[in-house]
């Protein structure tokens, strides 16, 4: 079904000169969100006429890639951009372009107000059915090969690895995944239809299941962080990993202050001390030396006894973790 759909796309993008049909393109599936960072695009060469590709995307990287002696399928990684992404794909003979497919898709950024929500027209697809996987397994090995609990010695012998190691690849890696224990979190679905994994909007319950000892001490507190206790860690948290640490999808401040808008400017802690605010960043942060102040200097982001989520006894009790006499 999702063929036949897609089918019907190339056609109505199919530029009017060239040959329509030329080339296919497998992924991405138009119109579908990704979470992450990348995704793979798969192009066919359906026309002998077709001499390669010119792959080209959002953030303005173009690969080239030249036909193979029987070979009819290629398969390239891109970059995406925060939004909207048009990724176009150029096949071209030797009196040059045939055919141009474009598709949009959107790379959502929870930490960035105007790329938080994609417009309605985009969904939730999930890639691994029968049927797609069906045409990779003609190259790519499709199963499940690795042991519950037990690391890959080396990541590449994952056979999740050649199609999706870009997404351990930053500087802090999250243990399960850079040890490819891929299916600790995507388990294995036993009906058929969809996705065989779990897709990522049903993962929440699946952090606890390894980080307990912290949910149970957090359960101790008083109060509650709301996206805590509805388990939405990767509101916050990227499960692959991270430029930041604790692998978190950005800064601190930038994450707190996406939902907490009203934090980015205008008056906070000491709002009865006249007209001056209280930094929440660009300082130095005298509690925690060679850092500078965050929100996260004064509150706790899961769960603390002081109302307001403070990381102190008391709301008063933290002002001389900075400022003693
Ligand atoms: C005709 C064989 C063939 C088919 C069919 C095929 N691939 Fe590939 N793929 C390869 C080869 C070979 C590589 C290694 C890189 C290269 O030589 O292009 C690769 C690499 C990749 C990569 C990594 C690319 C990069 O930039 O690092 C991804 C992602 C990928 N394939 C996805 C897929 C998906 C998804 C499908 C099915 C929709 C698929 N491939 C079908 C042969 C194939
Ligand atoms: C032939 C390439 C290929 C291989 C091998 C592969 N994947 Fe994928 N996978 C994809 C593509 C393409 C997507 C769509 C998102 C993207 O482009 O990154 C995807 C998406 C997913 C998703 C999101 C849910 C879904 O169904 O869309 C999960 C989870 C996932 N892969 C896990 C795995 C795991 C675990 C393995 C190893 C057992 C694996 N993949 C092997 C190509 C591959
Ligand atoms: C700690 C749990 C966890 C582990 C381990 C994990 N994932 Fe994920 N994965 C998630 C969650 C949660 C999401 C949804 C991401 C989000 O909401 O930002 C996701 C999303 C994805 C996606 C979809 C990305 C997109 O663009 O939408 C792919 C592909 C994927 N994971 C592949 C893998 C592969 C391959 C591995 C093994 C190396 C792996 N994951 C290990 C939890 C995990
Ligand atoms: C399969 C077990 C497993 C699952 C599931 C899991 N984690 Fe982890 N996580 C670990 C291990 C192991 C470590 C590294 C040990 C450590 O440093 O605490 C870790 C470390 C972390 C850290 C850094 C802790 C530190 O002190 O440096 C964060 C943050 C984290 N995980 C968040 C998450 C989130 C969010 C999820 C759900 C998307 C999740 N984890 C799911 C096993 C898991
Ligand atoms: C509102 C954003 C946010 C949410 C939601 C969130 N975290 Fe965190 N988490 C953070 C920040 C920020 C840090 C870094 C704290 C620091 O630097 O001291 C952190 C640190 C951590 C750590 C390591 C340090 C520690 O406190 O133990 C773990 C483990 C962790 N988070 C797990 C989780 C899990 C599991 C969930 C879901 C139940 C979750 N987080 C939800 C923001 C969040
Ligand atoms: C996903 C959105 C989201 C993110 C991200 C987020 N918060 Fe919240 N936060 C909420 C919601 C929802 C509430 C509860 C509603 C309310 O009281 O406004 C809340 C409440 C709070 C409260 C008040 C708690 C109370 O008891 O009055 C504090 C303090 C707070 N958040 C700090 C932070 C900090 C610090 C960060 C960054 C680490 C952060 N938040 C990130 C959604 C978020
Ligand atoms: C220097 C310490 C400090 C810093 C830094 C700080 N806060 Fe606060 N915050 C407080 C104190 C103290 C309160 C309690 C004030 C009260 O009860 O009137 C509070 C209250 C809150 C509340 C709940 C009450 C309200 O005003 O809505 C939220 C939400 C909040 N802070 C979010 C943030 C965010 C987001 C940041 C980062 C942009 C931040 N805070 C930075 C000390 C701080
Ligand atoms: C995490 C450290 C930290 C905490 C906690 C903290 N402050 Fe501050 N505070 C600062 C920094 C940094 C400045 C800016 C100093 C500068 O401008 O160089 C500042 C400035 C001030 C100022 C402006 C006067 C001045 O020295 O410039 C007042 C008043 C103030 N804080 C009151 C409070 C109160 C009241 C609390 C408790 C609710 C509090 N602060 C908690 C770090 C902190």
């Amino acid at each position: 079904m999702r063929f036949t759909l897609m089918l019907s796309f190339i056609f109505s993008f199919s530029t009017l000169w060239g040959e329509v049909g030329a080339i296919k393109l497998i992924t991405p599936i138009p119109s579908t969100i990704y979470h992450e960072e990348t995704a793979s695009v798969v192009v066919t060469f359906v026309s002998p006429l077709i001499d390669g590709v010119i792959i080209s995307a959002e953030s303005n990287q173009s690969s080239k890639i030249i036909r193979q002696k029987e070979r009819n399928s290629y398969c390239k990684t891109v970059q995406l951009a925060p939004g909207e992404n048009k990724i176009t794909v150029s096949g071209f003979g030797k009196d040059g372009t045939i055919e141009n497919i474009s598709v949009l898709i959107f790379h959502d950024i929870v930490s960035e107000k105007i790329y938080k929500y994609p417009p309605e027209k985009y969904m939730e697809e999930s890639f691994h059915t029968p049927t797609n996987e069906r045409f990779c397994s003609s190259c790519h090995k499709m199963e499940v090969n690795e042991i519950p609990k037990i690391a890959f010695e080396n990541p590449a012998d994952s056979n999740c690895f050649q199609c999706h190691q870009k997404l351990t690849t930053r500087k802090y890696g999250h243990a399960p995944a850079i040890n490819w224990l891929c299916t600790s979190c995507h388990e294995i679905k036993k009906e058929l239809g969809d996705s065989k994994f779990t897709l990522p909007s049903m993962i929440g319950k699946t952090c606890l299941k390894c980080h307990d000892k912290e949910s149970q001490k957090w359960e101790t507190k008083r109060f509650h962080h709301m996206p805590v206790d509805s388990e939405k860690c990767t509101r916050c948290h990227n499960p692959h990993s991270s430029e930041n640490k604790f692998y978190l999808k950005a800064k601190p401040w930038d994450i707190c202050t996406s939902c907490h808008i009203d934090k980015r400017e205008g008056k906070h802690v000491i709002n009865t001390f006249g007209n001056k605010n209280h930094p929440t960043r660009d300082k130095p942060d005298p509690s925690r030396p060679g850092k500078e102040i965050e929100c996260i200097s004064c509150h706790n982001p899961h769960a603390s006894d002081s109302a307001s989520l403070i990381d102190a006894k008391s709301p008063m009790s933290i002002c001389i973790k900075c400022h003693k006499k």
